[in-house]
């Protein structure tokens, strides 16, 4: 597809720059759009399979750089799928949405030795078209997926699945260490 093309090749050129995680991540976010609003992208998410039910997630893959290790995923929600809190361990997220909309709050953590985590609120946003989020490592959140089927459009430092990554329960404040989503490649 013309727009995955287009944007690996944005994302080498961005790549070869010297520049700090947070700034390159921003300017990831920045050429997002490329993805989100191609007519032919938009048109094949129709035939997107559900990839996230209540606790149970996948990610389509569409491309894994094999030079630079990003990846390009498609996330799925049924309606009023939500995601525990999480992080996504070490990786750096874009996240977009092409259809649906979700609310993500987001945490600190206020207090922890690694095992357990006090985890104080810092901020509850909606992403809907239009809205890029970029998420840092280790920075715990929640998605909810709103009313209508939520499609997204994802691209990750790294593939994501064979690592485990924190979860925590808020009540209990344990943490407890579970790969990511399984990857299914996809293509466009
Ligand atoms: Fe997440």
């Amino acid at each position: 597809m013309k727009s995955i093309a287009g944007f690996v090749s944005a994302m080498h050129e961005l790549f070869a720059l010297e520049l700090d995680d947070a700034e390159r991540w921003r300017r990831v976010g920045v050429l997002l759009p490329m993805l989100l609003d191609d007519p032919e992208l938009r048109a094949s998410a129709k035939d997107w399979p559900t990839t996230q039910y209540a606790n149970a997630a996948t990610n389509l893959l569409f491309y894994e750089d094999p030079e630079c290790k990003f990846v390009i995923n498609g996330l799925v929600k049924d309606p009023h799928a939500a995601t525990p809190i999480h992080d996504h361990a070490h990786t750096w997220t874009a996240y977009g949405v092409i259809e649906g909309s979700e609310r993500v709050l987001r945490y600190t953590i206020a207090e922890g030795d690694g095992e357990r985590a006090v985890l104080a609120p810092a901020g509850e946003y909606t992403v809907a078209p239009g809205y890029v989020d970029v998420v840092p490592p280790h920075e715990p959140h929640a998605e909810i997926a709103g009313e209508g089927r939520t499609v997204a459009v994802i691209v990750r430092s790294e593939r994501v699945g064979g690592f485990p990554q924190n979860m925590y329960d808020l009540a209990s404040g344990r943490i407890e260490r579970r790969p990511g989503p399984t990857s299914i490649p996809h293509s466009l």
